[in-house]
Order: C-alpha cells, then sequence, then structure tokens
C-alpha cells in the first residue's frame, strides 16, 4: 500500500470519516472509496450514513445534496473547483450566461424553454405546473423545485406526480428521453452536459460497425438520436447492474470513460469499449488521492448550505428519495 492511500486511511478512521466516490472519479480515487455509485445510491447513502465526515469525490452538486441530507455531518469536497457545467445552466433568479451548443445539435424539439430565463420565469409562465430537478442543479434551484429526480428514476418520479404537464429542468436530452417514456406533457430547460451532447448518431454507427456483436448501453444525458439507437438506457450503475446480468460478453459503453473501471473490475470476463474515448467529464477527474489526503488532513473545503435554502432543499430531494 502506498503512504499516501497509508496516510488516508488512517486519517478517515481518526476523524470518523467516510469516503464516497461517483461512478466517473479517477480510479485510484474509486479504489480508495467506501461507498461507489450514482447520483441516486450517493444520495441515498449520504442520508443513511452513519459518520462524523463525508469526502465527497464528485463534484459540487453532489457534496451539497449530501450536506442538504446530512447537515450535522462536515461535507468536504476535495476539490471547490470541480462543478457540473450543466447544473450552472439554470439560475433561480439571476440572467444566465450564455453555453456554446456543439454544432450537429439541429433537432431542437418545440417544447425546450429558451437560454435567457430564469427558473423564476418559466414557473411564472406555467403556475402550479410541478418543477422536476434533475439533482445536477444548485441548491438554490432545488429549494425552488417540487421534487428532484435522476437520471435512474426521471420517469417514475413524473409519473409519481398527479398533474398532467410538468416542467424538467436543465436537461434537454433527460427531458426528451422521459417525453418518450411519459404521456404527460414536458415543458423542458434547453440545458446540456457537454461530455454526453457532444455524441451523434454517427458516432455510435460508427462504434456498432466496429464492434458488432456488442450491446449498447447509454446514459440519458446524451442526444434522443443517440438513445434511440441503444439497447439499453439507464444511470451509471443501472449499466453496472445491466452488464452483469446480461447473457452478453461485449459491451459499448455510452458515457463518461470513469465508468469503464468498475465495469471492468466487476465483470472480468467481458469485453468493454468506450463509444468515444473522449468522454471525459474533467471536473470529476479534478479529485486527485493528494487533495483527499489534503482535505482531510486540513478538514477543508467545507460545503455548508444555509438554512433558508438547505429546508426547502430537503423538500425536494426527501420527497424523491421517498419513491421506491
Ligand atoms: P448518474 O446519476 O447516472 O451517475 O449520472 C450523473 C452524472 O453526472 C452524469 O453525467
Ligand atoms: Fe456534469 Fe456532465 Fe460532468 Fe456529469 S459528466 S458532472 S453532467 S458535466
Amino acid at each position: 500500500m502506498s503512504a499516501i492511500i497509508e496516510e488516508i486511511l488512517k486519517l478517515k478512521e481518526q476523524r470518523n470519516a467516510i469516503i464516497l466516490s461517483h461512478n466517473y472519479q479517477r480510479d485510484e480515487v474509486q479504489d480508495i472509496a467506501d461507498f461507489i455509485g450514482d447520483s441516486l445510491e450517493l444520495s441515498r447513502t449520504a442520508a443513511e450514513i452513519d459518520c462524523d465526515v463525508i469526502v465527497f469525490c464528485g463534484v459540487h452538486f453532489m457534496a451539497e445534496s449530501a450536506s442538504i441530507l446530512s447537515p450535522d455531518k462536515t461535507v468536504l469536497l476535495p476539490e471547490l473547483g470541480a462543478g457540473c457545467p450543466m447544473a450552472d445552466m439554470i439560475q433561480v433568479s439571476s440572467p444566465r450566461k450564455v453555453w456554446k451548443t456543439f454544432p450537429g445539435y439541429e433537432t431542437q424539439p418545440t417544447f425546450v424553454f429558451p437560454h435567457e430565463f430564469t427558473l423564476r420565469d418559466i414557473k411564472a409562465k406555467y403556475p402550479g405546473v410541478p418543477v422536476v430537478a434533475y439533482v445536477n442543479t444548485t441548491a438554490e434551484v432545488k429549494a425552488e423545485s417540487d421534487i428532484c429526480c435522476t437520471s435512474a428514476n426521471v420517469v417514475k418520479v413524473i409519473e409519481s406526480l398527479p398533474d398532467e404537464k410538468v416542467i424538467c429542468i436543465p436537461d434537454r436530452n433527460l427531458s426528451m428521453w422521459a417525453q418518450k417514456n411519459t404521456k404527460k406533457q414536458i415543458i423542458a430547460w434547453d440545458g446540456f452536459c457537454h461530455v454526453h451532447d457532444r455524441i451523434t448518431k454517427k458516432d455510435v454507427l460508427k462504434a456498432r460497425e466496429e464492434y458488432p456483436k456488442a450491446v449498447f448501453m447509454a446514459h440519458p444525458e446524451c442526444r434522443l438520436e443517440v438513445l434511440e439507437l441503444a439497447d439499453y438506457v439507464t444511470s451509471t450503475s443501472g449499466m453496472l447492474r445491466f452488464a452483469k446480468s446480461s447473457d452478453a460478453g461485449e459491451f459499448i459503453v455510452g458515457t463518461e470513460i470513469g465508468l469503464m473501471h468498475r465495469l471492468k473490475k466487476e465483470n472480468p470476463d467481458k469485453i468493454f469499449y468506450p463509444l468515444r474515448k473522449d468522454m471525459i467529464c474533467p471536473n470529476m477527474k479534478k479529485t486527485t488521492l493528494n487533495s483527499v489526503l489534503s482535505a482531510l488532513k486540513e478538514m477543508r473545503n467545507v460545503i455548508k448550505v444555509s438554512e433558508d435554502i438547505r429546508i426547502p432543499a430537503k423538500r425536494a430531494l426527501d420527497r424523491m428519495l421517498g419513491i421506491k
């Protein structure tokens, strides 16, 4: 065991800390974690786990959710600069910045709401229509929403609401996927994940040609044109479960390449091909063993949400977590 890992483990014990890691983290970070998972599993774990300190190896909104759900624990985000650009694509009230769209995205559905508005604008335009916020949002946005969802439960969450019309923020691709799988009417926001949205139909056809025997799994943050070509659409941990239970021996993986580590580790007899090798989330890769060590040593980068935001944000998260 390397000296740095020994030191992390020792500090972890001294501080009664638990290390949580998202499935996209660097291999070596995943390997020292107590629990690795998708956004839904990590939220559930953060809400239930018994410890004093949570070291959250992921991006800012994930650590924020952990702090919202477990306000008595100290939540550390080893790299404060690890954000999620999609989560910043919707603001409650301040004017929004303009983001670059990747070329080739010409099929904008009519239900997507234009960029220059805020969450309060959309709520005012559709009074009484509930807001379903993807967990990839800030605490402020969650606090102004009715319920949260993740890629693993978006359709279940929408179906759990009594309303026939729902506002889904901020991922246009997740909304389009949900729209395909529900009869309810979705009013969507025009946000996107730059890692998944850059993938096109052409990439899928190329990979299919290269690996004709492989089963294609895709994350719902990909464009609809990609999802329509997939054999299975699911969250990151959904892909892990699917790959394990499937009889297939080869898989094309349509998500961030960090997931390859667990896929290979948990299925040594199966072969996994990344859909595209550049599906890398730079923010997820910011956290290193060194940053985990420094966070634990200095108890730095504490993520704390003020009570006026935390309480309504927790309501939206709890409502989601209450759905079995
Ligand atoms: P999962 O909830 O599927 O892990 O996805 C999180 C995420 O950030 C995808 O880009
Ligand atoms: Fe955000 Fe995309 Fe990175 Fe996930 S992969 S954290 S959605 S930028």
